[in-house]
């Protein structure tokens, strides 16, 4: 028979959790006011609030961190980095960050004005937020098929050339900031970007004298995607195709607490000096000097070992079949998850499960309620809350998709938390008639409200 593919690691630590009762977590939910983002991490016993930054890092990244060298300016950990940048992405110039959106702060700094368009697939909420924050508008340009989560199309996360090309079209090229396309497309579902669509957006952008910038934090899982799915692709290396991938942008925001398995990080690269000396000043304002920007040496070295790691076939494959055990498990229990799998999560379409209750209600978020109480499972909403109000209107957006999503961390579970994850669901999805009311808010920020927003259930 064909040997099933293994993890290529085995576990040389471990960090042991606890599982709680039903009344401890009914408690800690009402002290949380109903938002898992305030429950402490010991109060969860599967915790798939997200992939970032939540990864099991290797004994050689480990041991690299010995070596990290702390110099304030020039140190060997720096050009350690960007020789790994370098040699994986293709990009010349690149400039350290702590994390994901500082890049963004760092890059939108120099690109983004107030009244700019940003177009692209759909931005997440941290890119979106940026933009917004700068009185600029964000342009979801996802092709509308991913709406429909039963569908299978290989490549749910591509933007509609059409859609982009009528933005670029209609509007004068100076109101332009950039084209953002985020590879995987986290809020499509973690749904991939083909390397014909990369290919496509890329002439756009040449075509109208926009840049193109990569939201790249799952860029890997992108590729292996890319490897699996697309007709050409299949005999060639993960490596090959990423540089491919990168080859059609301008640069890329990072952040690095995905693929290239830190727990902080990230980084822009750059293909052009200029823009690169460009946002250095604004680096050093917000983060730090060129050769460190908010990382420690020790963390850049953890780092250009993990886009090693992070790039390599065989960890791609067990993730991503990881992700695929889960969401199987799930789909033979009924429950409407999103197809394909994405390549980091399983979204549960919250409309579906709980069709009864209105949107005002927020499905999703009264979902991750449920999942957390029946077993200790921390998910995240990612529906109308993350949404957001209109920044003009100040009404509740509501996505067309109101999702649950479970992230899963890298090489940290095992198939069988994974199986206990979808039987948590499938008890919750046989209780669903019982579930007749949502929650509504109590107090929330202006931008970015769910990471801290209070709720009560409504009864
Ligand atoms: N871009 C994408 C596509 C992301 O998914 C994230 C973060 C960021 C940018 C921002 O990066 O967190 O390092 O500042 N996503 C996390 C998530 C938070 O749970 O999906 P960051």
């Amino acid at each position: 028979m064909e040997l099933p593919h293994t993890e290529p690691f085995k576990i040389k630590m471990v960090e042991n959790i606890y599982n709680s009762t039903r009344e401890q977590r009914e408690k800690w939910l009402r002290d949380s006011s109903y938002n898992l983002f305030n429950l402490r991490s010991e109060q969860v016993f599967i915790d798939l609030l997200t992939d970032s930054g939540t990864g099991a890092m290797s004994d050689k990244q480990w041991s690299s961190m010995m070596l990290g060298d702390e110099s304030y300016a020039g140190a060997t950990s720096y050009y350690k980095l960007k020789e790994a940048i370098k040699e994986i992405t293709g990009f010349n110039y690149f400039l350290p960050t702590h994390q994901g959106r500082a890049a963004e702060n760092v890059l939108f700094s120099v690109l983004v004005k107030e009244g700019d368009l940003v177009p692209g697939n759909s931005h997440f909420d941290t890119t979106k937020g940026h933009i917004e924050f700068r009185k600029a508008k964000a342009v979801d340009c996802t092709i509308d098929i991913a709406a429909d989560t039963t569908v299978w199309h290989p490549f749910k996360g591509n933007a509609d050339i059409d859609k982009l090309e009528h933005v670029l079209q209609t509007n004068p090229r100076e109101k332009i900031s950039c084209i953002i396309i985020t590879i995987t497309n986290n809020t499509s579902g973690g749904q991939p970007v083909s390397m014909a669509n990369l290919r496509a957006v890329g002439s756009l952008s040449k075509k109208y004298g926009v840049k193109f910038i990569i939201d790249s934090a799952r860029f890997a899982e992108n590729a292996y995607f890319i490897k699996t799915r697309e007709e050409g692709y299949a005999d060639r290396d993960i490596r090959e195709i990423i540089r491919e991938m990168f080859s059609y942008a301008d640069g890329m925001t990072m952040s690095s607490k995905k693929d290239a398995i830190v727990n902080m990080g990230g980084f822009i690269g750059f293909r052009d000096e200029d823009l690169f000396r460009q946002a250095s000043t604004y680096n050093i304002m917000f983060e730090g000097f060129i050769t460190y920007g908010g990382m420690s040496g020790r963390d850049m070295n953890a780092m250009a070992q993990g886009l090693y790691e992070g790039t390599d076939f065989s960890y791609l494959k067990s993730r991503i079949s990881q992700v695929a055990h889960l969401g199987t498990r799930m789909k033979e229990y009924g429950i409407p998850v999103l197809e394909p799998f994405g390549g980091h999560a399983i979204f549960i379409d919250a409309k579906k499960f709980l069709p009864e209750i209105p949107k005002e209600e927020f499905p999703a978020q009264t979902l991750t309620l449920e999942f957390y109480l029946e077993g200790g499972v921390r998910g995240v909403e990612i529906g109308a809350l993350m949404a957001d109000r209109d920044p003009l209107t100040r009404k509740n957006r509501y996505p067309r998709l109101e999702m649950v999503r479970l992230a899963l961390p890298r090489r940290v579970y095992t198939d069988n938390h994974m199986d206990y994850t979808a039987a948590v669901i499938k008890n919750v999805f046989d209780r669903r008639d019982k579930i007749k009311r949502g929650v509504k808010i109590i107090r929330e920020a202006p931008i970015m409200r769910h990471f801290t927003i209070e709720l009560e259930r409504i009864v």
